[in-house]
């Protein structure tokens, strides 16, 4: 089984083509990926504008390389996948549109994508765990703790009350004076940094609540800067350090209370802990996650980096997991600005489709 994907929900245009391995996990034959951070640096963040204009721009030209890369004709795939959200309208109508027409010219199926869906399924892709298993989701939108118990079978246990983990990377970055995008940035300074020199708080910890609030850290990295600015380089590198310690702190604090809440509410032990989304590149929360892992003896699975952040291998695998169960999609599913990966909150804000 080998499935085309595309990604164009935010500000990387993506294409690649992933053919399905006996062992159940995913063989990625071509992974294209085209970020759009010149086209938005001088903003300081993603115009959705610009990033639709630039998903137009290269979609075709990435598709026709992700083929060629592949070694795959169009007429050899079994469907094709795009991203119908959540995200930037804009672009994902670019993607999904480009979709539409592939598998309507192709004849073959085609299939809507979740975009947390297809992070939260990576892990299955590249190490092919079974379910159910407990993921931490963190991206520039998104963070949550979420039980996975199967294809389209999400249970949220937490998620973030105020700002993303990303976001907060991307608005330290910000106020700091990093380019866009921050998370890398917040990183490559933390590396040089003392992460002890300014004490910031860690909302939400030791709360029985999976919850996690990130506005007042943020907050508190502000009010530090202000007090000693002008900032020095060295300044700029102890308060990412601290920033991110702070982080990763946190995460580690909420992964234990939203593990305790998956073993009282899911009745079967999770098979993994896996980290997904965009945050999840930084090496810091990882190092972490794998020392909490091996304290409670929980078997940890996290994705390389490039597979982490934004990319069209996760979209093609999210279409081999769900045509492998049958559920394709007709041609008139729409882009969806918000779509929540649990039923519950999805019938609840926006009505089922
Ligand atoms: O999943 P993703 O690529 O796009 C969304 O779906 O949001 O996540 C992007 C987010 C951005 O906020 C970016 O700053 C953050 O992930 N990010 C990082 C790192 N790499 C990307 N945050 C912290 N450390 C990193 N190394
Ligand atoms: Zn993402």
């Amino acid at each position: 089984m080998r499935v085309l994907g595309i990604e164009t929900t935010c500000d990387e245009t993506a294409a690649a083509v992933v053919q399905l391995r006996p062992d159940g996990s995913g063989d990625i034959l071509s992974n294209e990926v085209m970020s759009q951070i010149a086209e938005h640096a001088a903003y300081g963040g993603v115009v959705p504008e610009i990033a639709a204009r630039a998903h137009i721009d290269i979609i075709d030209r990435l598709v026709e390389r992700a083929l060629f890369h592949a070694g795959v004709r169009l007429d050899e795939l079994d469907a094709i996948a795009a991203a119908a959200g959540p995200g930037l309208i804009g672009g994902v109508i670019v993607g999904l549109t480009t979709a539409k027409a592939l598998a309507l010219a192709a004849r073959k199926p085609f299939i809507a994508v979740n975009h947390l869906e297809a992070h939260a399924l990576t892990a299955r892709l590249t190490d092919a765990i079974e379910f159910p298993y407990f993921l931490l989701l963190v991206s520039g939108g998104h963070t949550q703790l979420v039980a996975v118990k199967g294809v389209g079978d999400y249970v949220r246990l937490g998620s973030t009350v105020d700002d993303a983990i990303g976001e907060a990377f991307d608005k330290v970055a910000k106020m700091l004076g990093l380019p866009y995008p921050g998370g890398p940035q917040v990183e490559r300074h933390a590396d040089n940094g003392n992460p002890l020199r300014f004490n910031l708080p860690r909302p939400m910890f030791g709360r029985p609540k999976a919850d996690f609030s990130l506005s007042g850290l943020k907050t508190a990295v502000r009010l530090e800067a202000e007090k000693i600015a002008p900032l020095t380089a060295t300044d700029v590198a102890d308060l990412c350090a601290s920033f991110q310690a702070a982080v990763v702190d946190t995460v580690v604090d909420r992964s234990r209370a939203g593990l305790k809440l998956f073993r009282e509410r899911i009745g079967q032990a999770p098979q993994a802990m896996v980290v997904a989304g965009g945050v999840a590149a930084n090496s810091g929360i990882r190092r972490a996650l794998t020392r909490f892992c091996g304290e409670t003896g929980l078997r940890f699975v996290m994705p390389p980096p490039a597979l982490c952040t934004d990319n069209g291998a996760m979209i093609a695998w999210a279409g081999i997991e769900r045509l492998s169960l049958g559920l394709i999609d007709d041609m008139t599913f729409a882009a969806r600005p918000r779509w929540p990966l649990d039923a519950d909150a999805d019938a609840a804000h926006h009505g089922k489709a």
